[in-house]
């Protein structure tokens, strides 16, 4: 299959790119579109076949359910089992943006959507082509990251086209990611809302509009291997979100402390790639060195083009400096967990 690659930043290519992703669309093909978090592989949430293509395309697990992108009042209504005032409280105060809403869903929500779980995962996307996609389509469009399972998410294009090409037809280019890492994901099934997946909506920011809100215990080891269960968030996952090459999260004092941390790993300093955001040490030796604002907003905006990067000089190690373990920062730090987990 030949992948086509459309620009979007004229009104002329918007409404070219918008016209031909819609038809693709409608007629059960995936389509990697942009969001403000990250792309997603986007099909009709309505129709089966599509949905099992997104599966097959990305060779994703059928235990890991996806969200469903609206983008207005209507399709919310049709989607949704029940909207208690909590959901229409974080609604009001996050969409449309970078937080997914997990809810009882309705009827037209299939097994296949949901791993067979009776929730569904909502989100009202920020990004301009992807709400026009969804309202030209007039159908909800179930879409998760464009990534092959367990890969990086991408943040641009040209990340969707190394992973994606000749397996689907259509990538649209809307530019570099906003956000940068995956929306947060809150559960409102059970009593308390539950951050299931942390994001760059974080808790402080969600207990303002409830208190309540808490994060999910995080899952012991010997409980996350080799599950058949549907999963709540990628918790299951241990290793997530990670690039091809070996990765190492820590925290180092000076240059020469530096080296002896990746000799001790077993690393040729030629052969690593350092990311870094507060102790930059001096580039020589190392296959790359890689600053990154010390702002979190900045910092997930920036970090999976970094790691693609990185990735792309094929070292034998990738290590990244610890970030700081307050809450603004708790998603970020999350994606960095998962991705150097061996
Ligand atoms: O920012 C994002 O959320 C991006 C863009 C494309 O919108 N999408 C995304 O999708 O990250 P994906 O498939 O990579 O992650 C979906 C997450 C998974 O962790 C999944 O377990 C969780 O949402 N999820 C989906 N349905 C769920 C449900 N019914 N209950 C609990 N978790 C659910
Ligand atoms: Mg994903």
């Amino acid at each position: 299959m030949n992948t086509e690659v459309l620009s979007i930043h004229n009104s002329t290519l918007f409404e070219h790119a918008l016209e031909k992703a819609v038809a693709l669309l409608n007629l059960g093909h995936v389509v990697a579109l942009p969001t403000e978090t990250v792309y997603g592989l986007a099909a009709d949430a309505l129709n089966p076949t599509a949905i099992q293509t997104i599966y097959d395309t990305k060779r994703r697990p059928a235990t890991n359910p996806l969200i469903v992108h609206i983008a207005s009042r209507q399709m919310l209504n049709d989607c949704v089992g029940d909207w208690p005032e909590r959901a229409e409280k974080f609604a009001r105060s996050f969409w449309p943006g970078p937080l997914t809403l997990v809810l009882p869903k309705a009827a037209c929500i299939t097994n296949g959507i949901t791993a067979g779980l009776d929730s569904v995962a909502l989100r009202w996307p920020g990004h301009p082509f992807m709400q026009a996609a969804i309202r030209r389509l007039g159908r909800p469009v179930a879409a998760p990251s464009a990534n092959l399972a367990n890969q990086l998410s991408p943040t641009s294009a040209e990340h969707v086209l190394t992973q994606l090409n000749g397996r689907i037809p259509l990538i649209v280019d809307g530019g570099a990611s906003n956000v940068g890492i995956e929306s947060t994901v809150l559960d409102l099934c059970g009593k308390t809302p539950t951050v299931l997946r942390p994001g760059m909506i974080h808790l402080e920011s969600l207990q303002a509009v409830d208190p309540e809100t808490k994060n999910q215990v995080p899952l012991k080891e010997n409980e996350l291997k080799g599950s058949q269960e549907p999963q709540l968030s990628p918790g299951l996952h241990r290793k997530h979100y990670a690039p091809q090459a070996r990765m190492k999260l820590l925290s180092w004092e000076t240059s020469s402390n530096l080296e002896s941390k990746v000799a001790a790993l077993g690393a040729k300093l030629e052969k690593t790639c350092i990311i870094c955001h507060d102790r930059i040490p001096s580039p020589d030796g190392f296959a790359r060195v890689s600053v990154i604002p010390h702002d979190p907003e900045a910092y997930a905006r920036a970090l999976y083009g970094e790691l693609f990067i990185a990735d792309r000089e094929e070292p034998d190690l990738i290590l990244v400096e610890s970030v700081p373990n307050t809450p603004s920062w708790h998603g970020v730090q999350d994606r960095l967990t998962r991705a150097s987990t061996d």
